[in-house]
């Protein structure tokens, strides 16, 4: 089991921690904990709309595939903490995670 800090770059979203269980996706750890972040292509690695900064913890997730490093360069602002949510499954094991939820509000379809 995992404790992922999910920080927000929206100013009116406050940190939260969640428990995620190995195996899963960040992605999938946020939609189970009801934390909203947008994935437009239905997590097959085919957007960049589920962008995050992984802040801490990097080592906990499975590496970076050729596909996911293409598509994380087009999201808006990347930087070296970039990935892609639905493709950072979390290793076998426990441990901390932090990451960083971008302003999502520019994303077309963004309902919230
Ligand atoms: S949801 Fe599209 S790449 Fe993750």
């Amino acid at each position: 089991m995992y404790t992922i800090k999910v920080n927000f770059e929206e100013k009116d979203h406050e940190s939260k921690e969640i428990q995620v269980e190995e195996g899963l996706s960040i992605l999938e750890g946020l939609i189970l904990n009801k934390i909203d972040l947008n994935h437009n292509c239905g997590a097959v690695c085919a957007c960049t709309t589920c962008h995050i900064y992984v802040e801490n913890g990097n080592d906990h997730i499975e590496e970076m595939s050729d596909k996911e490093e293409d598509y994380v360069d087009r999201a808006a602002n990347p930087r070296l903490e970039s990935r892609l949510a639905c493709q950072c499954f979390l290793d076998k094991g426990k441990g901390t995670i932090e990451i960083t939820i971008p302003d999502q509000s520019d994303i077309i379809g963004h309902e919230h």
